[in-house]
């Protein structure tokens, strides 16, 4: 029996096959290789390059492989992107996830652990959000990751697919070795864009936006270690092969940095000056997203070890300054 990772070539998932080759997991990915990277696939999983909206090639992996549950990387992720591209949004989530649990329902395929995200939320007047805060999107992105939310749900009264939606806060940091890390073209992430203005690459980091209601102006997030956030993957899957009910958990560190607290923790972490420019506020960004994590403590026992700032920025800069090109040359 193998575990399909979807988006298994891009940052999060590629992790995820790493972690459970790790464990001794047989490992079949599909990839589609938009933003995904066919170096970042661990050698020993086995490789399908194709789109899950493409019900036949779906069909074809399901066919050739004997697959015990999904985890499902597979997503557009930008909050800004998605402001100016819904459509893209709702297309290759909303209906590649309407294709993935037909053809899920087909094969008799019962588990999957989805990739959700704290901009489910929206602007939220409780902090840290808990899973019972209500879900008000304030862009496409959070809106068509609910939709997939709501369709697992239906899909569970009526075929019995049973799921556990993880909503990540700001998920950075790398493995440790620097052999796998974050690399997106064009990269739009704050810690990664912060790192490469470190090495050089960039002039200097925008800062979107200083007049939020925040303690400096500037927005503030929950950033978690992509080491902690596989593991939470690995036990959402044994919880769910134990049988257990259908659910949602939030993962995030409970603590939150502004835009500038973590420039100033890079100039430390990196010893260098990183300069800065301020900038109109980005289209989309809620001003503060910070998660209470306790359900997947208490639940699936998660326990994040190296989900302190430093230590994330850190782990980013080991991938980031041995791979200035990321995968390429
Ligand atoms: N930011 C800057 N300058 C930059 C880049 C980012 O000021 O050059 C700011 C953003 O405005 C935002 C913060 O840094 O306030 C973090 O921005 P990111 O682009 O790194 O991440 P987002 O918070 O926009 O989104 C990320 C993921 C989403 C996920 C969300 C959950 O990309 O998929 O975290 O909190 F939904």
């Amino acid at each position: 029996m193998a575990i399909l990772v979807l988006g298994g070539a891009g940052y999060i998932g590629s992790h995820a096959v790493h972690e459970l080759i790790e464990q001794n997991v047989k490992v079949v990915v599909m990839d589609n290789l938009e933003t995904g990277h066919k170096k970042a696939i661990h050698p020993k999983a086995k490789f399908y390059k194709g789109d899950i909206r493409d019900r036949d090639q779906l069909v074809e992996v399901f066919n050739q492989e004997e697959i015990e549950g999904v985890l499902h990387f597979a997503a557009s992720s930008l909050v800004w992107e998605s402001m100016i591209k819904p459509v893209k949004y709702f297309d290759n989530n909303v209906y590649g996830m309407m294709v993935l649990l037909d053809v899920m329902n087909q094969f008799n395929v019962k588990n999957i652990v989805f990739s959700s995200t704290a901009a489910t939320y929206g602007e939220s007047d409780v902090v840290p959000i808990h899973e019972d805060v209500s879900t008000r999107p304030t862009n496409p992105y959070g809106e068509s990751k609910r939709m997939m939310e709501q369709i697992m749900k239906w899909c569970e009264l009526a075929h019995g697919i049973k799921y556990v939606s993880l909503r990540y806060f700001n998920v950075a940091g790398a493995m440790r070795d620097g052999i796998i890390g974050e690399d997106h073209d064009p990269e739009t992430h704050l810690i990664p864009i912060v790192l490469e203005t470190a090495l050089g690459k960039r002039k200097h980091v925008t800062i979107f936006g200083c007049d939020y209601d925040t303690k400096d102006g500037t927005c503030i997030r929950d950033y978690v270690h992509v080491d902690d956030l596989i593991q939470a993957h690995i036990l959402a899957l044994q919880y769910l092969i134990a049988g257990n009910e259908s659910t949602v958990f939030n993962l995030g560190s409970n603590e939150g940095y502004s835009v500038k607290e973590i420039i100033e923790t890079a100039e430390i972490v990196t010893g260098k000056k990183i300069q800065t420019v301020l900038g109109d506020r980005r289209l989309g960004d809620p001003p503060i997203l910070v998660a209470s994590s306790q359900k997947a403590k208490n639940i699936l026992g998660w326990e994040p070890k190296k989900s302190n700032i430093e230590q994330i920025i850190y782990d980013a800069w080991i991938w980031h300054s041995k791979n200035p090109n990321g995968y390429r040359e």
